[in-house]
């Protein structure tokens, strides 16, 4: 089984995504080549990949060489550089080139960050993605955002004649306090989360934090109940998909890969599990990516060290 969200454009996004730009693979080709193979005869329905991580190459050569069909498959790319000059010749140019990187359409186009369209143009910007779809260089390719905060939504929601299906953060339970605007304002455009960083609790909180114990005790049940060796990072990713919320993770090992892609298996958490992790989560705020995210976007007042 493969969980999929319904986009505000009608198309199924799956739930769970394997990215090529963190884990020794971003900047290098033959990496990405290896472990997209690895990744795709594990079977992983998504590739998540960017101009920026330089593995378009890689991703489009993995899904050849494993012979997989393009419609089985889910790819996400997104435009990267910093404040690209905002004229339809550099990005219809940038697009082809991440078309023909590819070598097909990806389902998804993200704008990397905020800071990708030069200053004070991300609404020129997307108007010109906009007419990309409309004059049929991108027809049937999906437009979203990345690391946008509220003002940079609003900025584009204001004159958006396709709004962005959905918005790419780094999201786990110890960010929610600070989305939260974000998450409001994407709830109430139909635009979806896609998570990156999901296992930031896990692997780069120094303790782990409140969240750990609860993710081992529902490991432990869930190991129990299903037979198998269920570990607290697919708890982790879990509890992200059953927020509605798309978990683009990574490995590069066999073993965590099987058990990324064994997660389809996994009953969903009840609705008190989901919860109690939640809670558990927004006494904390903690994050590991912070770019730009936190400039003129309040962080919460609360303990990273709890
Ligand atoms: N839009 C953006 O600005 C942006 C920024 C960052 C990332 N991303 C995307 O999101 C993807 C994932 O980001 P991320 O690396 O931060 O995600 P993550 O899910 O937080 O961390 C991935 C790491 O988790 C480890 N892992 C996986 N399964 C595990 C398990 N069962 N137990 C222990 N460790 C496990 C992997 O290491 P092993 O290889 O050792 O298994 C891997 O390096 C990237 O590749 C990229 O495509 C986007």
């Amino acid at each position: 089984m493969t969980r999929t969200f319904k986009l505000s454009d009608g198309k199924a996004i799956p739930a769970l995504q394997w990215g090529n730009g963190t884990g020794g693979l971003n900047g290098k080709h033959d990496p990405a080549l290896e472990y997209g193979i690895t990744a795709l005869k594990t079977g992983v329905k998504a590739i998540d990949t960017a101009e920026l991580y330089k593995t378009e190459i890689a991703t489009g050569e993995a899904l050849k060489q494993v012979g997989a069909k393009k419609e089985d498959i889910w790819v996400t790319t997104k435009v990267s550089g910093s404040h690209i000059p905002t004229t339809p010749e550099n990005l219809k140019a940038n697009v082809q080139e991440r078309l023909s990187n590819l070598t097909f359409k990806p389902d998804l186009l993200l704008v990397h960050n905020p800071f990708v369209p030069e200053e004070g143009k991300i609404a020129q910007f997307w108007t010109i993605l906009e007419d990309l779809v409309l004059d049929g260089t991108l027809e049937g390719v999906s437009l979203g955002v990345s690391n946008y905060r509220p003002q940079d939504l609003k900025a584009v929601l204001d004159i958006a004649r396709i709004k962005p299906v959905v918005n790419q953060l780094e999201y786990h339970p110890y960010v929610l306090s600070h989305l939260q605007p974000v998450l409001d304002i994407q709830a109430k455009h139909g635009i979806i989360t896609e998570a990156y960083g999901p296992l930031t609790p896990l692997l780069r909180h120094p303790t782990g934090g409140p969240i750990k114990p609860i993710l081992e005790r529902i490991a432990n049940k869930l190991t129990k109940e299903t037979g198998k060796q269920i570990d607290s990072a697919s708890v982790l990713l879990l509890w992200t998909i059953n927020k509605g919320v798309v978990a683009v993770t990574t490995s590069t090992k066999p073993k965590n890969l099987e058990k990324i892609v064994s997660i389809e298996d996994l009953p969903d958490l009840s609705k008190e599990e989901i919860d109690e992790i939640e809670q558990a989560g927004r006494k904390v705020y903690f994050r590991h990516y912070d770019e730009h995210m936190t400039e003129d976007f309040p962080e919460p007042d609360l303990p990273s060290d709890l």
